[in-house]
């Protein structure tokens, strides 16, 4: 009782503009299958369901892929389109009955699944997520830093041109006269993941958040998704079957018994070639904060 309390003054001190109700908040904790067995009515039916499993980011390393890859596993429902509750004081405001409007219709037992991108690097998030689910799994994919930004500017760059607007080369957006790199600009700032991610972990256990190799999910799926399905707490059911390479896509794409999905033309996309010297001075600039960055999260990668 004590520590129903005490979440709930949490809340109120935490949640902020959030229309909260008090019985879909318990029945959010009741349906986490770390929590506890679901049962009773919410337990019985087709429904939709506030997520246990969030994919938080990064943005650009590879969350598309690894949530159509986790909604292959027959217990995992996932929102297709990303959701922005947390992050966008027009969504937020709305409450959380219109975000369980968001999620997919889901059996007992499955565990809902939502992806955006965006709350790895607001910095309200961690709080107001740790608000309202406390024991939600926290999955983060990352890939290298630098790889990670390209990938970034082509996206901004094909939106813009999509729209006949123009862009400016990488070079001139990263590089301010000679001042050396402009770190203020945003796809900069969005590589810094220790600087985020410091903030999710004062807001949640280590054991709570899973990082994803964003680059091992691309060589070879099966292996980060066993790493997924354990975190989560998923009987280990996706097998080689699941995946197969395309050559003309150049990645692995989904199987699900007949039918095969690549993802589409907006991942995998060819990034523009960029000048050696700058590409050494980026990784030079990250190089301290991607050290910071394994110690955070307990494992290392080779970036750059
Ligand atoms: P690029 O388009 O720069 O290659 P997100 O979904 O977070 O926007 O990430 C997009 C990135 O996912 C792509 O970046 C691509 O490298 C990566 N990715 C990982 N696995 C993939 C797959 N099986 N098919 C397509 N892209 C994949």
């Amino acid at each position: 009782m004590a520590c129903w309390w005490a979440g709930w003054l949490l809340l109120l001190a935490e949640a902020g503009g959030a229309r909260l109700e008090q019985g879909m908040l318990e029945s959010w904790a009741q349906a986490a299958p770390w929590l506890g067995n679901t049962s009773g009515s919410q337990a019985s039916s087709l429904q939709r369901r506030l997520p246990q499993g969030i994919i938080i980011g990064v943005r650009k390393g590879g969350t598309r892929a690894l949530l159509e890859m986790l909604a292959l596993h027959p217990q995992v429902a996932a929102a297709r389109s990303e959701v922005h509750f947390f992050n966008r004081e027009e969504n937020y405001r709305r409450g959380l009955g219109w975000y369980r409007q968001q999620m997919p219709l889901s059996r007992p037992g499955q565990l809902t699944v939502e992806k955006t991108p965006g709350y790895f690097s607001s910095p309200r998030v961690p709080a107001r997520v740790r608000a309202l689910a406390p024991g939600v799994r926290l999955l983060l994919i990352v890939r290298d830093p630098v790889e990670r930004l390209v990938s970034d500017y082509t996206q901004i760059l094909h939106n813009r041109q999509a729209r006949c607007k123009p862009y400016p080369p990488l070079e001139q957006l990263l590089v301010r006269g000679d001042r050396g790199l402009d770190t203020r600009y945003k796809p900069i700032q969005r590589s810094l993941y220790a600087l985020h991610l410091a903030r999710w972990l004062a807001a949640f256990p280590p054991a709570h958040i899973h990082v994803v190799d964003g680059g091992g999910l691309i060589r070879e799926p099966l292996a980060e998704l066993r790493r997924v399905e354990q975190f989560l707490g998923l009987a280990p059911r996706l097998g080689p079957d699941n995946f197969y390479f395309n050559q003309t896509k150049g990645f692995y794409c989904l199987q699900a018994g007949a039918r095969q999905r690549c993802l589409d033309e907006s991942k995998g996309r060819p990034h523009p070639p960029i000048a050696k010297l700058l590409l050494e001075q980026l990784c030079t600039y990250f190089s301290a904060h991607n050290e910071h960055f394994f110690s955070l999260a307990g494992r290392t990668f080779s970036w750059c």
